[in-house]
C-alpha cells in the first residue's frame, strides 16, 4: 500500500491520477484539513504537520509516503528523509515528494544527474513557477531547474492564496481573480516576455487549470504534475518493488482520511471526483495553531 499526503484536497489531484495509473495498488490518502493551508506557516511547523501525517500514513500500513504537495516537499521532504526516519524505527520505510519528478520532467534530466548535460545545457526557456508562498520562498524549482539548466530563466511567483481559496470554496469568479492576478504579477516580471512552459507548482492548483489556461498566453505549455508524478512512481516501483508490501487485496483498496470533517470534505471531494470513496476522520494529534 502505498500512503499519499497533502494538506488538504490538493493531493487528490495527484491520487486520482495514481489510482487510474495503478488499478492494482492500495492507496492510502491522507488531507490534513484541520490545518490546511500549509503554504503560509512557518517551515518548522510544516515539518512537523507533514511528520504526523507521514506517520499515520505508516501506522496505517503504508511503506512508502509520496508527498503529494509542493509545500511538504519543498519545506519537509528533505528533513525527514535525512534528519528524521533514520532514527525514527520505521526500516524499510520512506518518504518521497514531487519536485524531484517535476524537475526532471522540466529539465529532461535525472534527478540523479546534477549538472549540466547536453543537449539541455543550451536550453534557454523561461519556465514559469506558480507556488504557495513557503515553496516559492523556498527556491527550490529554480536552484534545481538551474543546476541542470543553467541557461533557463525560470521567474517564480507566489500565489499565497489560491489553495486556501479553493479548500474554502470560493467562487469560480474570486479563484479566476486570483489565478488572473499571479499571471498579471508573473507577466510583469518577465518583463512581457511568454514564458514556454508553466509548472503549477501546487497540487490544488491542477483544480483550476482551466483558469490559467485561460489566462497564460497560448504557446506556455502547462506540465501536468499528477501525471509527471504518475510517471515517475511507475519508475520508482519498478526499482523499489518491495514498497508494495507482500499481499494485495482483490479489488484493491483506496482509503481515504482526513483530520477535518469526513462528511463535508467527502462532500468536497466528489465534486472533482466523482468516483472518490468517502473520508474517515483521523485525529492525529491536537490541532496546531
Ligand atoms: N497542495 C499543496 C501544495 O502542493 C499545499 C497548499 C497549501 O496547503 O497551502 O503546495
Amino acid at each position: 500500500m502505498i500512503g499519499v499526503f497533502d494538506s488538504g484536497l490538493g493531493g487528490l489531484t495527484v491520487l486520482r491520477k495514481l489510482a487510474e495509473r495503478f488499478p492494482d495498488i492500495s492507496f492510502c490518502y491522507l488531507g490534513d484539513h484541520a490545518n490546511v493551508p500549509y503554504g503560509n506557516r512557518p517551515s518548522d511547523m510544516i515539518v512537523e504537520l507533514t511528520r504526523r501525517g507521514v506517520e499515520a500514513l505508516f501506522l496505517r500500513g503504508a511503506r512508502l509516503a509520496l508527498l503529494g504537495c509542493n509545500t511538504a516537499t519543498a519545506v519537509a521532504a528533505r528533513r525527514l528523509q535525512q534528519n528524521w526516519l533514520p532514527g525514527a524505527g520505521w526500516a524499510g520505510h520512506n518518504v518521497v515528494g514531487i519536485v524531484a519528478p517535476t524537475v526532471e520532467a522540466a529539465t529532461q534530466t535525472p534527478w540523479a544527474v546534477t549538472t549540466p548535460q547536453y543537449p539541455q545545457k543550451f536550453n534557454s526557456d523561461l519556465v514559469a513557477v506558480f507556488g504557495t508562498t513557503r515553496t516559492i520562498t523556498s527556491g527550490v524549482y529554480r536552484e534545481e531547474i538551474r543546476k541542470r539548466c543553467p541557461r533557463v530563466e525560470v521567474i517564480q511567483q507566489i500565489c499565497a492564496h489560491l489553495a486556501g481559496a479553493i479548500e474554502d470554496e470560493a467562487s469560480r469568479e474570486e479563484l479566476n481573480g486570483l489565478v488572473r492576478e499571479g499571471v498579471l504579477a508573473l507577466i510583469e516580471q518577465t518583463r512581457g516576455a511568454l514564458p514556454h512552459r508553466a509548472i503549477l507548482g501546487c497540487t490544488h492548483f491542477p483544480l483550476v487549470e482551466d483558469l490559467f489556461r485561460a489566462h497564460l498566453p497560448p504557446s506556455t505549455r502547462i506540465l501536468s504534475q499528477p501525471e509527471i508524478v504518475a510517471d515517475s512512481l511507475e519508475d520508482y516501483l519498478s526499482r523499489h518493488p518491495h514498497y508494495l508490501g507482500g499481499f494485495h487485496p482483490q479489488p484493491r483498496n483506496l482509503t481515504m482520511l482526513t483530520t477535518g470533517d469526513a462528511a463535508e470534505i467527502s462532500a468536497r471531494a466528489a465534486v472533482f471526483w466523482p468516483e472518490a470513496p468517502p473520508f474517515e476522520h483521523v485525529a492525529i494529534e491536537a490541532r496546531v495553531v
